[in-house]
């Protein structure tokens, strides 16, 4: 453990961890699952899991990395025993899934940001953007390089190590990213739409509020602080002794939700002024909608060039901390080096890569359970592999862990945190937090139709 690394500084342990929960899942999912489920209801709902489920998970994980400075299965061994220790096998899969198809849409945002820059995007129809992402997204080549590259970029970073690679590009990138949406909120908050798409946003309709919306917005609370697989588990691993764990929770959190709601803020006021708030859904809003409406707005190609550097800072800084859950787990328990380690994980992403940016392809006939290889990872990893190992991991810190290992965790330099939000969070992590991620995870079983 003497020579095992840690982050060097505080803004590192910050700005690796919130660049693992920010990533497509806030710029990209968060602001269709809003449209989708009725605007400001959606979001108030999202916060209230925040607060409920997602401060008391990432607790969790970070009192078990932070307190074994081990990987996942190491930590769960050193705290749980033989049993506890499969919990991390299910993140450990779920990580190499979530990379795999990740990567693909990462691998998108690198081509339209290269289109971007040699102004190969721009077109004059909405229906020339549609028809050239169903080109793009079909190709037999093109997006297969481009998760290929993506994923050897991603490799370089992991291979410099946690401290010179990971925690030095988050530490670069990070700030930008908040620079550029910020660039893109002063932006849309000048538009004609401007009051709309915020009231949107900000006002509840109670009456869109269904069990449907109350468990997406769990779901979405989960994926996007990458909360359930061991993530912020293996980066609490790196923090110092010293690391506040309850504050550090709460600044991830806060941030993350922060950059979502700002990414709300640069995208609703654009849909209202150029669309009438007509919101299409998933991949079509970022790769077909925006280009259109670039081309519209003065300097639009550069805002373009932003928009999708934004996604790819987004999703580099969360895909290094998808590959370092089964990185340290080869490293330690079977005693290889990092470059073969990385090599691993590398070529396993590689392959399921692969097969997944071919999905909309030459493989889009090939399904399990009448899914393609894209949706099949997509949607057992995020759907049944995250909830069921994000409940273990809540269970195991509220019932199993020793009593003193939680609330000593959760007194390190708590001088600023009152007692009655230590047993809150407590009473969350034992009670709260496992029913609701219990009914998310029922929900998406479909036992509630
Ligand atoms: N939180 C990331 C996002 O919002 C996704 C992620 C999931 C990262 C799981 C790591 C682990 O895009």
């Amino acid at each position: 453990m003497s020579n095992r690394a840690l982050f060097a500084t505080k803004i590192g342990v910050i700005a690796t961890s919130v660049g693992s929960a920010v990533g497509l899942g806030n710029i990209w999912r968060f602001p269709y699952e809003v449209g989708v489920h009725g605007g400001g209801a959606f979001l108030m709902v999202y916060i209230i899991c925040i607060l409920l489920i997602g401060i008391p998970a990432v607790t969790s994980e970070l009192i078990i990395g932070k307190k074994t400075h081990k990987n996942s299965f190491g930590a769960m061994r050193e705290l749980g025993g033989s049993s506890w220790k499969w919990v991390s096998v299910i993140g450990i899969v779920a990580s190499l899934m979530i990379l795999s198809f990740y990567s693909v849409v990462a691998g998108w945002t690198m081509e339209y940001l290269m289109q971007s820059v040699t102004g190969g995007l721009f077109k004059s129809s909405a229906a020339e953007y549609t028809q050239a992402f169903a080109t793009f997204t079909t190709d037999s080549y093109r997006p297969v390089i481009m998760v290929l590259v993506f994923l050897a970029l991603n490799h370089l970073i992991i291979m410099a190590g946690v401290e010179k690679g990971i925690e030095k590009i988050s530490n670069i990138l990070m700030p930008l990213l908040f620079v550029i949406l910020l660039v893109f909120c002063v932006n849309s908050l000048f538009l004609s739409g401007a009051s709309e798409g915020i009231s949107f946003l900000f006002t509840p309709d109670f009456s869109q509020i269904t069990p449907s919306v109350v468990l997406g917005a769990m779901g979405q609370a989960f994926f996007s602080l990458s909360v359930g697989l061991g993530c912020l588990l293996t980066y609490a691993s790196y923090f110092p002794d010293d690391t506040p764990i309850l504050r550090t929770s709460a600044t991830i959190a806060g941030l993350d939700t922060m950059v979502a709601i700002l990414a709300g803020l640069v995208i609703f006021p654009i849909l209202f002024t150029f669309q009438g708030g007509d919101f299409i859904a998933g991949p079509k809003l970022v790769f077909e909608v925006l280009p259109n409406i670039f081309t519209d707005i003065t300097g639009g190609r550069y805002l373009s060039i932003l928009f999708f550097m934004l996604l790819f800072f987004a999703s580099i800084t969360s895909t290094i901390s998808m590959s370092e859950i089964s990185i340290s787990f080869f490293m330690e328990e079977f005693k290889i080096s990092r470059m073969k380690a990385a090599a691993f994980s590398t070529t396993i992403a590689v392959v399921f890569g692969t097969l997944c940016a071919l999905s909309f392809g030459p493989l889009a006939d090939v399904k399990f359970f009448d899914l393609t290889f894209f949706d099949f990872f997509n949607r057992v990893s995020s759907e049944i592999m995250l909830p069921i190992g994000g409940l273990l991991y809540v269970v195991f810190a509220g019932w199993f862990l020793d009593k003193k290992i939680l609330r000593a965790q959760l007194a390190v330099k708590d001088n600023a945190v009152s007692h009655a939000i230590v047993s809150f969070v407590i009473f969350c992590i034992k009670f709260v937090t496992p029913l609701a991620i219990s009914l998310i995870f029922l929900y998406s079983l479909g036992v509630f139709g």
